[in-house]
């Protein structure tokens, strides 16, 4: 397959999405700011959790960790606990590990330059490309999954490729003279107007340059995403007045890396009964089946009188609440 998009369709006049953004933005906090730490936050954070859910969490982040150098000092577990119900806690690991190199390498400022960005861990290049053009202006494009949806959408190309879509990228973002709004700007486009679930063309400032302006078929796009695959997982709860509940730490790797949950067990094949609660991932469906257990825990863990202190995933507290009162 051919990475050039053939023929190479005319790019809308940069005028026309820098003023729709200008009109409809939604006013974020990591867009009233150029500082590096708040930026690379704010990207790691939207990487797989909606605006709505990080919004809190995102001022919240520095006051627990107001500068690079206080999060390189936290402890693993403290910086966990404060990425709590945002997901995909591998990020929060990235951006410890992060910070704790910046301050042994770069006496704690962050990176200038694209490639210094992109020797750290959980940046790659859509991510360093934001983080450069919001903080430094740089022609770097992000190619995120929304920017991808859409230009895809504009040349009417459904398996573009990668190299393609760069290619395209840095055309347009080298066209639009304000870099940083640009890609603002496209993100912004990819979460209203021309979002995964519907495309309102009618509201998009460059339908007229767009190869699927009023035929974009969502539901075959959402029909060719990755399925998503059901697992059943046994849940122990061993709870006693005295002392608690028992949790044990996830292995490093997989789901729920390094959090604490109650013991789990994945069962090879769907029970009877209903699950007490289904949590939903990006690639997986967790059904939740919780046995309460009268014998001592065995294995590794320990008796938590109060879950407060400990990094425990969304599912886990929903599921608590739903069938443990402690
Ligand atoms: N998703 C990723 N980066 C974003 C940003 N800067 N604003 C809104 N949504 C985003």
């Amino acid at each position: 397959m051919t990475a050039l998009l053939q023929p190479a369709p005319p790019l809308p006049a940069p005028v026309l999405l820098l003023g729709w953004y200008a009109l409809h933005a939604r006013k974020l906090p990591w867009r009233q700011t150029t500082e590096p730490y708040r930026i690379w936050i704010s990207e790691i954070m939207l990487q797989q959790t909606q605006v709505k859910t990080v919004l809190p969490r995102y001022l919240e982040w520095f006051a627990t960790f107001p500068t690079i150098e206080a999060l390189a000092a936290a402890a693993t577990d403290d910086v966990l606990k404060a990425w709590e119900g945002l997901g995909y806690y591998r990020r929060a690991r990235f951006i410890h590990r992060a910070a704790q190199l910046i301050v042994a390498d770069c006496a704690g400022r962050f990176p200038q330059s694209f490639d210094g960005m992109m020797q750290l861990p959980g940046i790659g290049r859509s991510t360093a490309g934001a983080i450069s053009s919001f903080c430094f202006n740089t022609a770097t494009p992000v190619l995120d999954g929304n920017v991808k949806r859409v230009l895809k959408r504009w040349v009417a190309q459904p398996e573009a490729t990668d190299k393609a879509l760069w290619l395209l990228a840095q055309q347009a973002i080298e066209t639009s003279g304000e870099p940083a709004t640009w890609n603002q700007a496209m993100m912004e486009l990819g979460a209203t107007a021309c979002s995964a679930r519907s495309a309102d063309c009618s509201a998009c400032p460059v339908n007229a340059f767009c190869a699927s302006a009023f035929q974009v078929d969502t539901a075959s796009e959402l029909r060719k995403q990755t399925p998503v695959l059901n697992v059943y997982w046994q849940v122990e709860l061993f709870t006693c007045p005295e002392r608690g509940i028992w949790l044990s730490r996830r292995p490093d790797t997989g789901i729920w890396a390094g959090l604490w949950t109650p013991p789990i067990t994945e069962l090879g094949c769907q029970p009877d009964a209903e699950p007490a609660h289904v949590h939903l991932l990006t690639h997986r469906r967790l059904h939740l089946y919780p046995v309460e257990s009268a014998q001592e825990p065995a294995g590794e863990g320990r008796w938590v009188r109060s879950i407060e202190g400990y990094a425990l995933p969304t599912g886990i507290h929903r599921l608590l609440d739903k069938v443990v009162l402690i």
